[in-house]
């Protein structure tokens, strides 16, 4: 039999509870949709892969931007990264995410674009946001077409900035730089994620005479890394994972959206795990404005410094 005097304190706490729980909501949403968010990490790692000797190279990887008009700290935050005169900067894509952000995209990168740079895009330089059901990110690994709405995006526009700059379209291309004296050897895909990759393009033996050998990529796809690899490339640098975007404290990333294994779904690896190139994955600087949310994975961009590996 029900009790009216235990059904009265449950209606006392449930009246207290739903403010606590409402303001714990609030306070919940705010922090990953504000503070999070706009909390910009520069990350750092070193990295031996550049020949005996060499002077160090530094290399900014920057990734996922998405940028929107509206985005104001994280434009203020990408023009504080040209205070790092990078010997390098290697852009993997997803810049953009409204028709109106190239401009916004290209005046941040600001003193960025006087220095050598190389870029792909992700296919959210291609094509607008669009509202997903949450449920499919976290199950999702394989392609995702853009829908019957996509916005298409002025891709052409973002590409024709670098350009201009004098930075190296590596969509389905090979490249080559010298920077300090160091010949760098470069190829990369356009996005595989939505079947724009052509490993065919570009495939073959990277020049063993260079002094360096970078592959780049928007997602990093185990068949994509494998094959850079086998193709001598030292260094392969990718981003699209958002390194989960939402994690989970001590667990760590949920997904990656793409095959990669999640314990490498950003950071500093080697690939294959004890293989002979190094493989950096960024967990990039925005979101989707359709997913404004971070947890226990801050936006980030890396500053690499490349180092002498032993003699062998
Ligand atoms: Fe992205």
């Amino acid at each position: 039999m029900a009790c009216p005097g235990s059904w009265h304190h449950g209606t006392v706490r449930l009246r207290t509870l739903t403010p606590v729980t409402a303001v714990l909501g609030a306070a919940a949403v705010g922090y990953v949709t504000v503070i999070e968010r706009n909390w910009f990490a520069l990350r750092r790692y070193d990295v031996p892969v550049l020949p005996p000797g060499s002077a160090p190279l530094r290399v900014l990887h920057i990734s996922d931007a998405h940028l929107t008009p509206g985005r104001k700290r994280l434009m203020s935050w990408i023009r504080t990264l040209g205070d790092l005169d990078p010997d390098l900067v290697v852009n993997t894509g997803d810049c953009i995410a409204h028709p109106e952000a190239v401009g916004c995209f290209l005046d941040s990168l600001g003193p960025l674009l006087d220095r050598p740079g190389v870029f792909v895009y992700g296919s959210n330089d291609l094509y607008g946001p669009q509202p997903r059901n949450p449920m499919r990110y976290v199950r999702r690994t394989g392609i995702t077409p853009p829908g019957p709405k996509s916005v298409h995006l002025p891709w052409e526009k973002l590409r024709d900035g670098m350009l201009e700059a004098g930075w190296l379209d590596l969509n389905n291309r090979r490249g080559q730089l010298t920077i300090g004296g160091l010949g760098i050897a470069l190829a990369g895909v356009h996005d595989s994620h939505i079947s724009r990759d052509r490993y065919q393009d570009v495939a073959g033996r990277a020049d063993p005479a260079a002094g360096l050998r970078i592959g780049v990529m928007h997602s990093p796809e185990p068949r994509l890394l494998d094959q850079f690899t086998a193709d001598g490339y030292d260094l392969l640098l990718a981003g699209h994972t958002h390194g989960g975007q939402l994690c989970l404290p001590v667990y760590g990333t949920l997904v990656t959206n793409c095959g990669l294994d999640r314990e490498r779904a950003r950071g500093l690896h080697r690939h294959p795990a004890d293989g002979p190139a190094w493989l950096h994955v960024s967990a990039g600087l925005g979101t989707s404005p359709w997913a404004p949310a971070r947890f226990a994975c801050r936006p980030e961009a890396t500053l690499l410094t490349l180092t002498p590996r032993e003699p062998r």
